[in-house]
């Protein structure tokens, strides 16, 4: 039996950004040559991985960054950490342009921007205690807090609820939730403004990624720190973050407050992975309709991705348009303040049930032809 992510229902309603802008994200591109030929090798093309990614953090905000594998969200997180470096565009930390900063020039920043990984196995070094891991950023960054650095890795491990006196043990006599608390903590050591969480509970059994999950709403919350949080799961952002973004095949498609984002969806994409998230209702108040939106088929290649809108292929409401010309993102008529949707042709703002699947793969669909025939339904 398939088991439910079971999360507490988001507290409060989703607000706005009320702080400054931290991070400004303009343009934001990552090519990856791909090389071929022979005798000589040369580089024959690009997986477009990330391709023209806008988007602002504010102060304290928690942004959660959604979309299927191989979309481009890690490698936008690790170029947000400048663990990578961009192909072009700019990232803004603070007003200052990082995008091409050097080491040494991002050294006084390094300790505010700090990333959690998805595998809590592998991001943890297994010769190395506790204690040595999480104080691990101290000594790299020559942090002496008052009290020792000892004190504080306690400290450290109280705040993500594991026992001080576990400081000298070896990240093998932990569970994964456990590793993962571990690796929140290491975050955690040099008081980080902003945080990339990137699937940070995907690796987790689902029993205790809610228990990963609070714990780092909590940090998010009693510390004010800034987090992107990356999920292919739209269940696990929407009890996380105040504003979401949906990518797909390396752009963002849809951004806005987690309440649009959820009740009013525009995007066919958006709906689409909504529609995967069994808890979710598409309605406000009233009962729950439930869409039911099969995203079967293959996210196309990103070294040759459609023309015009790259979600065109598997989108039941393309039409010419929409092989010729990108979609801007951008405020639609009847979309929230800050929501935005890259979309010619989008859904309305209020979802009604369908009665027929939609699939929006057309193979599938001829195969299932005769048992449940789908039209492409279009609206005006
Ligand atoms: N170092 C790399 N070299 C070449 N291609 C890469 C590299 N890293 C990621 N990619 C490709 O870029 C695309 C986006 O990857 P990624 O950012 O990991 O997506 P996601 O995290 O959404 O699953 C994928 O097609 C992936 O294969
Ligand atoms: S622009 Fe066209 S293909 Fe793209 S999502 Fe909108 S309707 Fe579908
Ligand atoms: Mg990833």
């Amino acid at each position: 039996m398939k088991e439910d992510l079971v999360l507490p229902a988001p507290a409060e309603k989703s607000t706005g950004p009320e702080g400054e802008p931290l991070l400004q994200v303009s343009g934001l591109t990552k090519h990856f040559p791909v090389k071929g030929g022979f005798p000589i090798r040369r580089t024959i093309g690009a997986v477009q991985a990330v391709d023209g990614v806008d988007l602002t953090v504010y102060e304290g905000e928690s942004f959660g960054l959604v979309g299927e594998s191989g979309c481009g969200k890690s490698t936008t997180g690790r170029l947000i950490t400048r663990l990578m470096e961009p192909t072009s565009g700019t990232i803004t930390y603070r007003g200052r342009d990082i995008s091409r900063a050097t080491r040494r020039q991002l050294a006084p920043i390094r300790s505010e921007i700090q990333m959690i990984f998805q595998d809590p196995y592998s991001s943890l070094n297994p010769r190395q205690t506790v204690g040595k891991i999480i104080a691990g950023p101290m000594e790299i960054n020559g942090i002496n807090p008052a009290g020792g650095r000892e004190n504080r890795v306690r400290e450290l491990l109280e705040t993500v609820g594991l026992n001080p006196e576990h400081y000298n043990r070896f990240p093998h006599e932990f569970s994964g939730g456990q590793r993962q608390r571990i690796g929140v903590a290491r975050a955690l050591a040099l008081e980080p403004k902003l945080i990339v969480a990137d699937e940070p509970v995907s690796a987790l059994d689902v029993s205790i990624q809610a228990q990963v999950v609070n714990l780092l709403q909590k940090v998010q919350r009693e510390l004010g720190i800034a987090f992107v949080f990356i999920a292919h799961d739209l269940a696990v952002v929407r009890h996380f973050s105040q504003r979401v973004a949906v990518m797909y095949l390396g752009k963002i498609i849809e951004v806005g407050d987690r309440d649009s984002i959820y009740a009013r969806p525009r995007h066919p994409y958006t709906h689409a992975l909504l529609s995967a998230v069994p808890e979710v209702s598409l309605t406000e108040g009233g009962a729950p309709s439930r869409e039911r939106i099969r995203l079967a088929g293959d996210v196309p290649s990103p070294l040759s991705p459609p023309s015009g809108c790259r979600f065109r292929t598997r989108c039941w409401k393309a039409q010419d348009k929409c092989a010729t010309e990108e979609p801007p993102l951008v405020q639609i008529p009847g979309n929230h303040d800050g929501h935005l949707t890259a979309c010619h042709f989008p859904e309305e703002p209020t979802i009604e049930a369908r009665d027929e699947d939609i699939i929006l793969d057309p193979a599938l669909a001829a195969l299932e032809e005769g048992t449940s025939r789908t039209e492409p339904t279009e609206k005006p």
